[in-house]
């Protein structure tokens, strides 16, 4: 397996990167994962301009142009002879000795490591997946803005860590006056009165790339959508419930218990919804 490191291909086992580097120290730097479908990786154009509001958000220099970055995403691929797979895109701050400063850090760590898409579980998308509310909070706007798609990602991963206490696969978080954002990786969808529902960006929320095609999909198909501020009760009363990404493209949710009150009194159960499974096949006719 071979991994692009800062301007040059070499063998995943020589990728290696310092301790003093400000990812490593401080979670310090932005990423994206992109999906390749066919030898094309699908939304490139929008991963990278998602990648430069990241970058300007946190005041890091990518160190590289446009046309360079494919370049280095299609180089790795072709050199891991790699047709179906997922990119995984990573700037750091860089190296630097150790203090918050960015400017300690001359230059950022370039990296591009690519592999065999392995699909999910045919399970999850013929019996949908079990979620939870998760007790922990999304981070605020005004802190580590969730349109930063940053290295920084521990608060989505204690949700994750609660998700697997649950036994579930998906934690979906609340915003900080209790209203629904989005899953650890993932943005949350729902149907109300045959209304495809989203949270809005204001809620604090990346806005995935995703989201963005299936509300595009959903409108073209003649469905209306809503994108606001919608609380957890309204999730559990929905008919269908279902999580989108890059890799998970369009994932029904079969169940839902909130932890917020470290109770499991609400579990709501949800059926494979028919809008669900349109979406799904609409975005598959997208990629292919
Ligand atoms: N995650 N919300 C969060 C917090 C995410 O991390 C992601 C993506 C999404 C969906 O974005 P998109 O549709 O652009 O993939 C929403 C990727 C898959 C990851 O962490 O690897």
């Amino acid at each position: 397996m071979f991994v692009y490191l800062n301007n040059k291909i070499v063998p995943a086992s020589e990728a290696k990167v310092s301790v003093f580097d400000h990812g490593f120290l401080y979670g310090d730097g932005i990423y994206e994962t992109m999906r390749v479908y066919d030898g094309v990786i699908f939304m490139l154009d929008e991963h990278i301009k998602r990648l430069y509001r990241s970058a300007s958000l946190i005041g890091l220099n990518i160190p590289k142009k446009i046309p360079d970055i494919k370049i280095s995403i299609y180089e790795t691929l072709k050199a891991n002879s790699l047709t179906n797979a997922y990119v995984r895109l990573t700037i750091s701050r860089g190296y630097g000795t150790i203090g918050l400063d960015p400017d300690l850090c001359k230059e950022p760590t370039f990296v591009v490591m690519t592999n065999e898409f392995k699909s999910y579980p045919r399970s999850y998308y013929k019996e949908g997946i079990k979620s939870i509310i998760s007790s922990v909070r999304r981070n605020l706007k005004e802190a580590i803005n969730p349109q930063i798609k940053s290295l920084n990602f521990l608060n989505n991963i204690l949700a994750k860590i609660e998700a697997k206490q649950a036994d579930v696969y998906e934690a979906i978080m609340l915003n900080a006056e209790g209203y629904l954002t989005e899953g650890t990786i993932s943005n949350i969808f729902f149907v109300k009165d045959n209304i495809l529902c989203t949270p809005s960006v204001e809620c604090g929320i990346l806005d995935g790339i995703t989201r963005a095609i299936v509300i595009d999909l959903a409108l073209k198909n003649g469905l209306e959508v809503k994108e606001g501020k919608f609380t957890p009760e309204e999730l559990y009363m929905a008919s269908e419930v279902f999580i989108t990404n890059t890799t998970m493209e369009v994932m029904p949710v079969s169940s839902i218990v909130d932890r917020t009150m470290h109770n499991t009194a609400c579990i709501a159960h949800k059926p494979v919804g028919e809008i669900s499974k349109l979406l799904l096949k609409k975005y598959q006719q997208e990629v292919n």
